[in-house]
């Protein structure tokens, strides 16, 4: 059965090919590479052992878009990972943000909507609950307005996803919305490579450590938690890689409830800034360099996810430990270095 991936050279994107891959899936991937290298495909290639086809495209081409799924007729679900994701380069240039993430979206769904029938996976976030008043975090936490045009796109992708639905019956489509996803594949083929400085704290601290970058800045320590460091939900990208197999699995066997779902995709556990460091040096051996400096702006102080609906629905349950997690993005890391 053939699945398109959207973004399948990027970070979660690479990940999720795998995992598809593994359950036999015949996989097709689109990406512009904006954010990518076409050599992520040797590392997904040496995990799985399997060929795959890559097209190299930018979906704000919707000429290419309606020509590419004229040829793949057959594509049975698509996994749309596509997207700019840089929280500030959002706010300097909402206009690309809002094109790259919405035109593409509504150039693909045009494609699927009028099909006998379709699966469409989309990435969203746990940005679209912004602080949300009770955690941990269900999907029926009211929606927030959002901090960022990143953010904004995801709420808006959202919605159009949704409303599309309501009037296309055969359409069946799952958001996922993620928290932090973190680590890198066990075999250290394949793994998170940021271009330029790091905005995230697992890629900071690992180049920290690798002795890239001098010293980790902790964005504040006077927050409303235990040590004072903000919280967050940080899942094993191989965890949420399968997340996405079981959420296009209900969608083509027809056990999707509507059609159109939302589900939190984290472990359920908050961990704070300086619990990861801690986990860090205990699974590396090595001390961090960092001091606590002002609190980043827009930070939240606490997200983690009550992950009971995709526990009970999906069948599927985050299964890497936070020092899991960091044992892999610390041996990618001193791969990628070697
Ligand atoms: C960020 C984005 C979020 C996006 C997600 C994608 C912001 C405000 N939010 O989430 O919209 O969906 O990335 O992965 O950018 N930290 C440090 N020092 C650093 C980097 C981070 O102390 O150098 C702290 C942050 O204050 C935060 C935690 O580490 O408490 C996690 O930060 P980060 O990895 O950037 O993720 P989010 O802010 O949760």
């Amino acid at each position: 059965m053939k699945i398109l991936v959207t973004g399948g050279l990027g970070f979660i994107g690479s990940h999720t090919v795998v995992e598809l891959q593994n359950k036999g899936y015949e996989v097709v991937i689109i990406d512009n590479c904006s954010n990518s290298s076409p050599d992520v495909i040797k590392g997904i290639c040496e995990i799985t052992g399997k060929d795959l086809v890559f097209e190299k495209f930018d979906l704000r081409e919707k000429d290419k878009v309606q020509e590419f799924f004229k040829r793949h007729n057959d594509i049975e679900g698509v996994i749309h990972f596509a997207a700019s994701k840089a929280v500030g380069e959002s706010v300097e240039k909402p206009l690309l943000y809002y094109e790259n993430n919405l035109s593409t979206l509504v150039y693909i769904l045009q494609q699927l909507a009028d099909k006998a029938s379709a699966s469409f996976i989309f990435s969203s976030s746990c940005t679209v609950y912004g602080q949300a008043d009770e955690l941990p975090i269900t999907e029926n936490a009211p929606v927030k307005t959002a901090e960022s045009p990143y953010g904004n796109t995801k709420q808006i992708g959202e919605e159009i996803i949704r409303d599309t639905c309501k009037v296309h019956p055969a359409l069946k489509a799952i958001a996922l919305r993620y928290f932090n996803p973190i680590g890198a594949h066990p075999s250290a083929e394949i793994g998170e490579l940021p271009i330029g400085v790091p905005q995230n704290l697992i890629p900071f601290i690992t180049q920290t450590a690798i002795g890239l970058r001098e010293q980790l800045s902790v964005f504040g320590d006077d927050y409303p938690t235990s040590d004072g460091t903000c919280i967050r939900d940080y899942i094993h990208v191989v965890d949420l890689a399968k997340a996405h197999v079981v959420a296009l699995q209900r969608l083509l066997e027809g056990k999707n409830a509507s059609n159109y779902e939302v589900f939190n995709v984290g472990t359920g556990t908050g961990s704070s800034v300086l619990e990861v460091i801690q986990s860090f040096e205990k699974v590396s051996k090595e001390k961090l360099n960092y001091k606590i400096v002002e609190r980043r702006e827009g930070d939240i102080t606490a997200a983690y996810a009550d992950t009971t609906k995709a526990n009970n629905e999906l069948g599927w349950k985050a299964k890497s430990s936070l020092d899991d997690s960091l044992t892999s993005a610390w041996k990618w890391e001193q791969k990628v270095r070697s």
